[in-house]
């Protein structure tokens, strides 16, 4: 990946350099690699190539996503839209998007080309649904797991299948591995909007309390208003806040996460965490089966 950096213009890889050096958890390409790693030892050239596909277009995902959020902070850095205007932003979203299909292209396998072409698209869709869904604080709950789905599980489930793809599985396999990939991104992004509710910014490297203030509605805030005695008066202060009263959505975050919706929330998110783990029984016993398995619990017990 760092070779992104090489013979690119200068702003841009020393931007790419910074990004890459900031880290992250890099789920996503350990998702590749451990798919591939229950049919091929060690991981081939195009394994790591599909690896380094993944991370890249996540990476890229997060710098569109960063300023359609306005978010300002991630890994505990300043963003590239903190820095770069707009224009810029997008452009060198673009450019990571572009490297992505790259490596993707460096598997010389057809079906992981399309596989990746896909889950962009699908991406993309779900980043749209959510756009055009935001401060609709009477959407039906049904609408948020399509949702989610498409902005994250779709890649998580794509990382498994390709290292699946490419180390040989069979359908069944296959199947089961992006079955896994699939119930855990679901649990992931659950987590992570419980996190927006209950975590902590100096933890987490990006900030808490974005998505309600965007009006972006996740699973906390469905069940906090379903359980509320007077829903229209927490819509009401909701619309007050979009008038520039920021004290009233505040408010509105702190009772959320005290509230039993972010019980409820994780409840759900453990519920995806066991279809997952139920995913691997059909995958060969050993070390890896072992280590996705933990990944499940990483998951739903992770701060950061
Ligand atoms: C952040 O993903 C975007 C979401 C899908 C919630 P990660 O939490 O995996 O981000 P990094 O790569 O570890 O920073
Ligand atoms: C990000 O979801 C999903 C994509 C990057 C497509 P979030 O908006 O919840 O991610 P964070 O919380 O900013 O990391
Ligand atoms: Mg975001
Ligand atoms: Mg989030």
């Amino acid at each position: 990946m760092r070779s992104i950096g090489a013979g690119a213009y200068a702003p841009l890889a020393e931007a790419f350099l910074a990004l890459l050096g900031s880290g992250g958890k890099r789920l996503r390409p350990a998702l590749a690699l451990a798919a591939y790693g229950f049919y091929a030892e060690p991981a081939s050239e195009k394994a790591v190539a599909v690896a380094a596909a993944v991370e890249t277009l996540h990476n890229a995902t997060l710098v569109h996503d960063d300023l359609i959020d306005n978010a300002l902070v991630r890994r505990g850095m300043s963003t590239l839209n903190a820095v770069w205007n707009k224009g810029a932003t997008v452009l060198a979203g673009d450019y990571l998007f572009a490297r992505a299909a790259g490596f993707a292209a460096e598997t010389e396998n057809v079906r992981v080309v399309q596989l990746f072409a896909d889950t962009l698209r699908i991406i993309c869709e779900g980043e749209l649904r959510q756009l055009f869904s935001a401060r609709q604080w009477r959407q039906a709950k049904e609408d948020y797991y399509p949702r989610i789905f498409a902005k994250t599980a779709s890649l998580f489930a794509a990382a498994t299948r390709s290292g699946a793809i490419l180390g040989g599985a069979t359908p069944e396999q296959e199947q089961a591995l992006y079955d896994y990939g699939h119930y855990l991104g679901m649990a992931f992004q659950i987590v992570d909007d419980i996190l927006d509710y209950s975590g902590q910014e100096a933890t987490l490297g990006k900030p808490v309390g974005g998505d309600l203030r965007q009006g972006i509605v996740t699973l906390p805030f469905f069940y906090y208003l379903q359980s509320h005695a007077a829903p229209e008066g927490v819509i009401a202060r909701l619309q007050q806040a979009g008038n520039g009263r920021d004290d009233q959505v505040a408010d509105v975050i702190a009772a959320v996460r005290t509230s039993g919706a972010i019980q409820q929330a994780f409840a759900e998110a453990q519920g995806f965490g066991e279809q997952a783990k139920a995913a691997l029984e059909q995958l060969p016993d050993g070390l890896l089966r072992q280590a996705l398995a933990e990944l499940v619990d990483f998951t739903l017990q992770r701060r950061v």
